[in-house]
């Protein structure tokens, strides 16, 4: 069903919007070809209200400017003291020019890095030098999120919003809290499943001064209730459903390309949870391929964890796809109700992607189609496992992000990924995101072990980095260095 908030600048109803010409070069626009109906870029909305699809931010690019190369971007660079150009996603200005640069919100987000790692290539069976990490961690919440945060703020604040919600496994609700604190622009309410987030990601929230929602039960919960309340209550929703969330988020390939000086890769792995990043993925690069910014599609690989594996389930194995516009959504209604009726939930250990009903499913599986994707799911184990390879081999990630690894790995096993692709793995949240799993996994109490990792079918922790243990005295220290150092 449609949402339309109440909103008090210049904030539309439905029926006003039907009746007024679109003039703006930005625009919404609903995914599903046979409908296609357009909003405008000033109303609030979550999606289409006459199919009930999704939308996406659309642009008359004949009316915008819109760079010759993309290499022309990096002029900001020079800029760096103004800080849209500081900005990781508002120096792309241009390729998402749904609200003014003026009126655009930063916290400094979108620093992050691009690295080689010849440890976790070898781990994975790539060539050196093909194998690249893309740590999204560094951002100032401590992942991904602040890329669409910034996107949907700006939103909010352009129609005049005044408090913003979101349901989230943890690293969207931080983002949230972050950017309200730093901006006073917004007060946050926040949605999360009891027992169900990370503790580093709830202190966060806590920390910032959110208004924090436990829901008795889990994210699917959190997200269904969300969208009923900020209906209601006329809150701005700044979850994935958001369309303007994923235009920041396409800014993450923008950098992933500017690092490889304008090269595209042939493989980008990335978690699937909520499939917001994968959808805008996609539209990121059919955008610069329609545009003549790039002259060919790099490969997506969808990850998802085993113990949350609706995408993997209904596209391997129900054959589910975009089917040019029009997808046999029948497939995942099915599924649903049989998850419903059989009581099943998600359990991972990558508790940031613990979802069963991913809201941006029918974008994904667009951006399946346009970026030649495929996907595969992933064990607790594998992922703690590459978790680790990640960790010993650089600035390390948090279980969800090790997903894009371990499915790497699985895919270069299969030949699907060649060992000289050049292949990008997203890592999407900071180490320090959740240190419970990490501290369980190199832990030498057998019962800590278990408790935390044992119960979740992982049974060996190979890649340990255990702590030794000595007695408060001279000797016994030095002889534990010389004996491990
Ligand atoms: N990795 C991390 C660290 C995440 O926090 C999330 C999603 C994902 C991957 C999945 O990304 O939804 O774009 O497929 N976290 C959301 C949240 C759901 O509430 O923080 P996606």
């Amino acid at each position: 069903m449609a949402a339309v908030g109440r909103f008090p600048a210049h904030a539309r109803s439905v029926r006003e919007t039907e009746a007024i010409p679109l003039t703006d070069p930005a625009y919404q626009q609903c995914i599903s070809p046979a409908c296609g109906a357009k909003y405008g870029i000033d109303e609030v909305r979550v999606a289409c209200s006459r199919c009930g699809d999704l939308l996406d931010v659309a642009y008359d690019w004949n009316r915008l400017s819109v760079p010759s190369a993309l290499s022309e971007l990096q002029q900001a660079w020079a800029r760096r003291d103004d800080p849209h150009c500081f900005s990781g996603v508002w120096r792309f200005h241009r390729l998402l020019p749904f609200v003014p640069l003026e009126q655009c919100v930063t916290v400094g987000e979108g620093q992050t890095l691009l690295l080689p790692s010849e440890g976790v290539a070898r781990y994975v069976g790539s060539k050196p030098g093909r194998f690249y990490l893309q740590y999204e961690g560094m951002n100032p919440s401590g992942s991904f999120k602040d890329n669409g945060m910034s996107a949907a703020f700006s939103h909010a604040r352009f129609v005049g919003a005044s408090r913003a919600a979101c349901a989230s496994t943890g690293n969207t609700s931080a983002s949230l809290a972050l950017y309200c604190s730093v901006t006073k622009l917004m007060r946050a309410v926040i949605f999360v499943g009891s027992g169900k987030i990370a503790y580093g990601k709830l202190s966060q929230a806590l920390d910032y001064g959110a208004l924090t929602v436990q829901i008795a039960g889990d994210f699917d919960d959190a997200m269904a209730r969300v969208k009923e309340v900020s209906q209601q209550l006329g809150i701005y929703l700044v979850n994935s459903v958001n369309p303007f969330r994923l235009e920041g988020q396409k800014t993450i390939m923008y950098r992933v390309l500017e690092a490889l000086r304008w090269e595209v890769p042939d493989w980008i792995v990335v978690p699937g949870g909520n499939l917001g990043n994968s959808s805008a993925f996609g539209k990121a690069f059919d955008e610069l391929l329609r545009l003549g910014l790039i002259d060919r599609m790099p490969r997506l690989a969808i990850i998802n964890a085993a113990g949350a594996n609706t995408l993997s389930e209904l596209v391997q194995r129900r054959k589910l796809c975009w089917n040019r516009g029009k997808p046999p959504l029948e497939i995942a209604c099915r599924y649903y109700d049989e998850m419903d009726a059989e009581g099943r939930r998600a359990s991972t250990i990558a508790s940031a992607i613990e979802i069963n009903r991913p809201v941006n499913l029918n974008k994904c599986i667009r951006a399946l189609e346009i970026c030649s994707g495929v996907v595969r799911e992933v064990s607790d184990q594998e992922i703690l496992d590459a978790k680790a390879q990640v960790g010993a081999g650089g600035l390390g990630c948090e279980p969800a992000s090790a997903a894009s690894v371990a499915g790497a790995r699985k895919l270069v096993a299969e030949g699907v990924i060649g060992r000289d692709d050049r292949v990008v793995c997203i890592l999407t949240g900071h180490q320090l995101k959740d240190p419970n799993a990490t501290v369980a996994y190199h832990t030498t109490d057998q019962k800590l072990f278990n408790d935390v990792l044992g119960s979740r079918g992982v049974s060996r922790a190979s890649f340990a980095n255990r702590a030794v243990s000595v007695g408060n005295r001279y000797d016994e220290i030095a002889q534990a260095i010389e004996l491990y150092g």
